[in-house]
């Protein structure tokens, strides 16, 4: 080690002063290594959840995380390579239902996607859910599909940002988790490794979300935003709703019925709805497309089934039963299905959508442990949503059980205890509030 200071710049990092630029560096890059302990990371994590890290310091550190592993920079082996990134949510299927719709439309995309967090899904559990489907391909595999289907999504393999690998192991049992800086980074040192051209990040915001505040959201988009300053990926936001479920399903097999039912056309308008503004974005930043060209390109592929048939292709190149498209009797099924039912006439006025993530990961569809193994089939059907008019009696949603054992009249207990109902219709809100970049 070199004249490095580590006391030194926790102390004044403790005080408040901003780090220079080396010494984020050598200390990611000695941490990385092994030569700083995990108790000095700790603390300097503490002192950043605590007195947050200005513009520079928090690119520097993205930058420096990156750096302790592979760089990808795929968007210099193609004309254009888009990423897209969800901070996560429930019922949140839209990288599912974007990727093959995108790639039918003659745009390529690749994702290193995450599982499961806290009380939102992960884009890899629920392609698990496909029998056969691999989510851990090699950077060969990636490559391949990338150039044979025009659509990937995996897992982020070792060599990618080891920093974040070990800093988030960290900030797990240390209480830093909800430090802006510390998320940007995390976010932003894999998604620049793997160097797409564009990337589209969706900014959840609401009572299902990371960030519950609407300013808080907004805020995490525009640090997002500012981290990839320079890195040569162009990044753009949408702030969507997550103060209701995305779509019907929740839990891992039931949101894969739904990605395909969106790419024939049938699904839920909301899950469209969000995608398509995605992949919008994604097409214009491409620039093949002005946004009318992309619309009319999107509603082309949806309705002539090339979406489908891109889904079909992607899931056989990542080794998956493309048969499950047409026969969903393939994937896990739920034991039995609890109806849960109103239990007065009026609105459903919110559904706390934490509370209503909670629950499907209590069912099994999500991990509290990180060797919790999940369980496909459980999950939620959300019928009626915030908004709907309901009768006394109706069904507002199904429990889908899968091979764990439940007290039945709890989980209707406990679901219910998380909706509100009410006398007249909640104000109507966007699904899409905003658009940065
Ligand atoms: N996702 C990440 O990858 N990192 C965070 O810190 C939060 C969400």
């Amino acid at each position: 080690m070199n004249d490095f200071n580590v006391y030194e710049v926790l102390n004044r990092k403790r005080r408040g002063a901003p780090m220079e630029s080396r010494e984020i560096e050598q200390f990611i890059d000695l941490y990385t290594r092994g030569d700083i302990p995990d108790y000095q990371m700790s603390a300097l994590l503490m002192a950043v959840a605590i007195n947050g890290m200005t513009t520079a310091e928090m690119a520097t550190l993205t930058q420096s995380m990156l750096r302790s592993g592979e760089q990808w920079r795929l968007r210099d082996e193609y004309d254009f390579i888009a990423d897209k990134h969800s901070t996560g949510g429930v019922g949140d299927k839209v990288s599912l239902v974007l990727s093959p719709w995108v790639a039918a439309c003659g745009i390529r995309i690749g994702m290193l996607s995450g599982r499961g967090l806290g009380h939102t899904g992960g884009t890899l559990d629920k392609l698990e859910a496909i029998p056969g489907f691999n989510a851990r391909l090699s950077r060969p595999d990636f490559e391949r599909c990338l150039k044979d289907v025009g659509c990937v999504i995996s897992t982020s393999t070792e060599g990618i940002a080891p920093a974040d690998k070990k800093i988030y192991a960290l900030r797990d049992v240390t209480g830093t988790v909800e430090s802006l800086p510390l998320i940007t980074a995390s976010i932003m040192s894999k998604k620049l490794a793997m160097g797409a051209s564009a990337l589209v990040l969706d900014v959840k915001t609401g009572s299902g979300a990371f960030m519950r505040l609407y300013q808080d959201s907004r805020a995490l988009a525009l640090s997002l935003i500012a981290a990839a300053e320079g890195s040569g990926t162009r990044v753009e936001a949408l702030i969507t709703d997550m103060d209701r479920p995305l779509g019907v399903a929740a839990g891992n097999a039931n949101e894969i019925i739904e990605t395909f039912e969106v790419l024939k056309g049938h699904g839920p308008a909301d899950v469209q709805e969000v995608t398509r503004a995605q992949a919008e974005r994604v097409l214009v930043m491409s620039g093949r497309f002005d946004e009318k060209s992309a619309n009319l390109k999107l509603a082309e592929t949806l309705e002539s089934g090339a979406a489908l048939e891109c889904a079909r292709r992607w899931i056989a190149a990542q080794g998956g039963d493309p048969a499950v498209i047409d026969d969903y009797s393939l994937l896990p099924q739920p034991r039995k299905v609890l109806e849960v039912k109103a239990p007065q006439s009026g609105y459903i006025t919110f559904i706390d959508t934490y509370q209503a993530g909670m629950f499907t990961v209590d069912l099994g569809a999500g991990r509290k442990r990180a060797d919790d193994v999940i369980d496909y089939a459980a999950g939620v059907l959300f019928d009626r949503k915030s908004g709907d008019a309901v009768a006394s009696g109706d069904v507002i949603a199904r429990i889908q059980l899968g091979d764990r054992a439940r007290h039945q009249s709890e989980l209707t207990a406990r679901f219910l205890s998380f909706v509100t109902f009410g006398d007249e219709a909640p104000e109507a809100k966007p699904l899409i509030h905003e658009h940065l970049k």
